[in-house]
């Protein structure tokens, strides 16, 4: 391989440019020559191409966001375009992949989620050389114990928690935090125990209204005024369902989720009589510069993914496993999802603290 391309995919996550600066400079460091899709998948439809140089990566390792811009939008195989006034959705893989050929760049690095990975597979499956590096704040993807981002966003809402903590015990009210994750409780999971909690709920495991009440009267009864809960944007009750809102953009239904926490604090305060707030972290969890974990792993990656590449180890995703990097097959990991088990040993550690609910 002697000319490659990278880009980022889906939402932006917190180590994004550690990555491209990994994959650009070991590219180069091993004289190829290294191209940047802008704006994601749509990018490498309307031929969004830069030539990317050392100079174009330095200064950006701590850098939030994606300095090659994304997209959660635009897939080549349902790619939207105008006809007559109005949006038609078309496969437009075709021209996407001449647009590399026009340049001579053999194979490609995808930096993404879920939805990123499974067109990443589609452009292999239709012969282009990718390798795939697993990017997202939720930690959903299979086949890695990390995605890059996570700890990040972690950190993040940890340190909202500790924040919500002081205001809480002085108004003795009960917080209610939202956090990310879609589908996946895994930053609820992890923020809830750094940080404290005393309830932690999530998508997996739908929560009961009464043992949460019971919880926080428990804590009463000790002199403990206040109580701080967690939880995960995609966590609802039993015989509940998710609180998400669905947003129609031409032909295409998008989902989004949020709301969970509002709710679920004007249920405690009228049925606790106790003042309840609810704060909605969002996209603070994304922004901002990465934890020094997530700029590693990051480096890891970008470097692991640029040797995928001149070892012809195509058709794999990059990750972590006991601390090592290993290859993963995309087929075997597109469409698929990293859910909290119950036997995840975090999981277990909540309930042995009385902090998660479950069996
Ligand atoms: O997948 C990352 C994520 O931040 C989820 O946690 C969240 O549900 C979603 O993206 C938000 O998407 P958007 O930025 O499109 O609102």
């Amino acid at each position: 391989v002697k000319s490659i391309a990278v880009l980022t995919g889906g939402g932006d996550a917190p180590g994004l440019n550690a990555v491209i600066r990994a994959v650009v400079r070991t590219g180069i460091g091993h004289g190829l020559k290294v191209w940047g899709i802008k704006n994601g998948f749509g990018g490498m439809v309307e031929n969004q191409v830069i030539e990317m140089t050392d100079e174009y990566v330095a200064g950006i390792l701590p850098r939030g966001g994606t300095i090659l811009g994304t997209t959660n939008r635009d897939n080549p195989f349902n790619y939207p375009t105008m006809q007559g006034g109005k949006t038609v959705y078309k496969d437009m893989s075709g021209q996407a992949l001449n647009n590399l050929r026009q340049r001579d760049i053999e194979a490609l690095v995808v930096i993404g989620g879920d939805g990123s990975l499974k067109i990443g597979s589609e452009f292999y499956q239709l012969g282009l050389p990718v390798v795939a590096v697993p990017k997202t704040i939720d930690n959903d993807i299979p086949g890695t114990e990390r995605t890059f981002g996570f700890d990040t966003a972690v950190g993040v809402a940890a340190d909202a928690l500790d924040r919500l903590h002081t205001t809480a015990e002085s108004h003795h009210r009960v917080m209610v935090l939202e956090v990310m994750g879609r589908y996946a409780g895994w930053i609820a999971l992890h923020a809830g125990i750094a940080g404290g909690a005393d309830c932690i709920l999530i998508p997996e495991i739908p929560f009961q209204i009464d043992a949460i009440i019971a919880k926080i009267e428990e804590r009463q009864q000790r002199g403990r005024l206040f109580s701080l809960i967690v939880i995960a944007e995609g966590a609802y009750p039993q015989g509940g369902e998710i609180s998400v809102s669905r947003i129609v953009e031409g032909s295409h239904e998008k989902i989004r989720l949020g709301g969970a926490g509002e709710k679920l604090a004007r249920q405690l305060e009228s049925l606790t009589g106790i003042e309840s707030r609810c704060t909605v972290l969002g996209h603070v969890q994304r922004g901002g510069t990465p934890t020094a974990f997530d700029r590693v792993l990051s480096t890891r990656y970008g470097v692991a993914a640029a040797e995928c590449l001149f070892e012809g180890a195509f058709g794999n995703m990059v990750a972590l496993r006991k601390n090592e990097i290993i290859r993963v097959p995309i087929v075997d990991i597109a469409g698929k999802a990293n859910n909290v088990t119950a036997n995840d040993e975090l999981l277990k550690a909540g309930r042995s603290i009385g902090i998660c609910f479950g069996d």
